[in-house]
Formats: structure tokens, sequence, C-alpha cells
């Protein structure tokens, strides 16, 4: 692999090549316009840094905990479908590289290795289970016993897909690049294979697609919270007033996102949405947070606004591009350290600190106001 990969923008451009059209266009595509996959991005810009400096930044301890459990730096590897699209080891390798550095990662029910062989491969890691509550009881029991038999330690609840959000973007054969099976759908269908022992690709596709069906509702949280005892995030919300509802439903966490920019497109960037939902919270649950992060000052502005944690998606995709496990590791490494050095500039020591000094990040429009 080149060794001159220094940022996440390196990872982007090698993985491009990398990446057959088809599979690129999945991974970095956006809901129609792509408005909002482009503002995830660009809104970090208008959150400002205001340092305080002269403090003693030698050692910094960036350490965190999520769903209770303390990792080394408070940076997970999200969901997302189809790693093998980018390694052939999919979402293994992905699982090894962040049990090498202790964080966590979740594993998408769309993925193509399933629960049982990432529990094998990274018996040490900390892992947690993406699920969509889907219509389907008794495949979504299974898949829920799965979880809990193999170690995983949390469910994220996607809830931002109740159908799928429509894309634009197309191969030059006018082919959309929507959600496509290629290759196994080796987590789910291990579950559905148990009532329908001979599906085939094409059923198992099918299948995917009917559970999206528009019909989930806060009843399928309530039902999983019955059904389990493992902690619940919700991942997918951007308003006060969701963020209210969710906390009704007694959830463990928030995991502030829109999707990436791939369900529904003209939300507001979901840093923009992080004070909104942070303030409804006010402490009762955890608010997690992912979209459009890039770089280590992205990192630091989500944490200064008070997101526990955060979660990568697509720069996770790139490194598996361009060098399996090990690129899967260097992005992580990357993040982190470039998060350290933008504490270190900030003047402070630890998460805490990031997260209780008043005004360390603001909205450029405040200062804007008064000039
Ligand atoms: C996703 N995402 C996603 N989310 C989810 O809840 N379940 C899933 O299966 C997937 N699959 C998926 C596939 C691909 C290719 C991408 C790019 C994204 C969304 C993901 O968890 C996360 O919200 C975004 O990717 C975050 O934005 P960034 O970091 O990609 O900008």
């Amino acid at each position: 692999m080149e060794s001159n990969l220094i940022c996440i923008e390196d990872y982007e451009r090698i993985a491009k090549k990398r990446i057959s059209p088809y599979y690129w266009g999945f991974y970095s595509g956006g809901a129609v316009g792509e408005h909002t996959i482009k503002e995830n991005c660009d809104a970090y810009k208008r959150w400002r840094f205001r340092p305080k400096l002269l403090r003693n930044v030698s050692k910094v301890d960036c350490s965190t905990t999520v769903l209770n459990l303390r990792i080394p730096f408070p940076i997970c590897v999200g969901p997302t479908a189809n790693h093998a699209f980018a390694y052939q080891e999919g979402e293994v390798a992905t699982a090894k590289a962040a049990a090498s550095l202790g964080t966590g990662m979740t594993l998408s029910l769309f993925s193509n290795r399933s629960m049982e062989e990432v529990a094998m491969e990274a018996p040490d890691g900390i892992r947690w289970c993406h699920i969509q509550v889907i219509p389907d009881r008794a495949v979504m029991g299974d898949v829920i016993t799965r979880a809990e038999e193999n170690g995983f330690r949390g469910f994220i609840v996607t809830i931002d897909q109740p159908v799928f959000g429509k894309r634009c973007n197309k191969t030059d054969d006018g082919e959309t690049y929507d959600f496509i099976f290629d290759l196994e759908q080796k987590n789910i269908s291990t579950s559905i294979k148990k009532w329908k022992p001979n599906a085939q690709m094409e059923d198992i596709v099918a299948t995917c697609y009917s559970y999206l069906d528009g019909t989930e509702t806060w009843e399928n949280i309530d039902w999983l919270k019955q059904r389990t005892n493992l902690p619940i995030v919700v991942k997918g919300i951007l308003t006060e007033e969701m963020a209210l509802e969710a906390i009704e439903h007694k959830v463990d966490g928030i995991l502030v996102s829109n999707h990436g920019g791939r369900q529904l497109d003209g939300t507001f960037a979901t840093i923009d949405s992080l004070p909104e939902v942070v303030k409804a919270v006010n402490g009762r649950c955890d608010v997690y947070f992912d979209g459009g992060i890039r770089k280590g000052t992205d990192i630091a502005k989500a944490l200064a606004l008070v997101a526990k944690a955060v979660f990568i998606g697509r720069p996770i995709l790139w490194g598996l591009a361009c060098d399996g496990e090990a690129g899967v590791k260097k992005v992580l490494e990357i993040l982190k350290d470039e998060l350290v050095t933008t504490m270190q500039l900030l003047g402070v020591t630890s998460i805490k600190e990031l997260q209780s000094t008043p005004n360390l990040v603001v909205h450029e429009s405040r200062v804007f106001a008064k000039l």
C-alpha cells in the first residue's frame, strides 16, 4: 500500500480508483439531489473554534464510554452495508481493525459476513448489532437471539429508513446505485434461511426489500425493549420533537444521523442538528453522532457540542478498499491523532473538558452578528 496516505481525503481518492464504479456509486451516493450529503461535510466549516491557550496540554486522555463500555478514543465504526464490495474479507476485516484499537464496531444487518463470523474472528472486539425492526417477527427474533449469543453489546436501531430513499445517481447505462445485493447478505440471510432454507439470492433480496414497507412505528421499539435486555440506541434522530419521543420510550441512546444523506434529502446537516437534540435530551440518555466526519476537527466540534462519541461511515469503507484491515486501522488512527492534536490546540486535555468548557465551538453566525 502507498505509504503517503496521510489524511482521509487521500483514502477517498485511492479507494475510488480501487473500487468498481458501480460499487463506488453505491458507497458514495446520496438521496436524490444529494444536497444533504454535501451539506453534512460543508456545515462543519460554519462552526468555529475559540481556543483557550497557555494550558499544559502535553498529555491528552481522549477515552470515553459508549453504552457504559470504556473505549480509548471516542471514534467508533458505524453500520454500513456491504463491506465486501471494498475488500473480500468484508466486515471481518473491519471488526479486526476496530478490535485491535480497542474501539467498537457496529455490524450492519445488511452485511456480507455474519455476526457469528465477526464474533469468531474478532472475539475480543466490542461489537454492536445494527437492526431495523422488521415486520417479520420470527426473523427479527432470531437476529436478536443471535446478537445476544454472539456477544454483541447493544442494538443500534435505524429509524430513518421506513422505506428506501430515492437515489438518482446512476451508471452510464442508466442503472441506479440503489440498495444492491451482488454479494451474499450473510448476516440477515442466516436468519431468513432458518424459515426458508432453499431461499436463493433473489428471494433474500425480495424479502429484504419487503421488510421496508413503511409500517415501522414506536411500537417496534417498545417490542424490542420487551424482547432484549441489551441497550438500545435509536439512529436517525435530528429534532427536539423526536428526541423527546425517544426519551418517552426509554431508549438508552440517540444517534444523531441523517443516514449519511442517503435517505431524506434536504434535512439539516447533522452537526447543525446536534445542539437541538442535546438540549432536548438534557442528559437523560447518551447522544451519539455521525455524518460527514472526515477530520479530527469535525470530531472535536461534535464532541464540543456534547456528543458522547462519533460513528464513522464512508471513510471506513475507503480504508477497507485501500488496504483491508490495515487500511481501516489507519483511518481510525488518523482521525484519532487529528482529534488529539485539535484538543491540544484548543487547550483541553480530556473529553470531559472538551464538552464542559463553554463556547469552545460556536456557530459563525453568532460571531458575525456582533460585527
Ligand atoms: C450506510 N448507512 C447505513 N446506516 C444504517 O443504519 N444501516 C445500514 O445498513 C447502512 N448502510 C450504509 C451503507 C453505505 C454504503 C453508507 C455510505 C452508509 C449510513 C451510515 O450508518 C452513517 O449514518 C453514514 O454513513 C454517516 O455518514 P458518513 O460518515 O458516511 O458521511
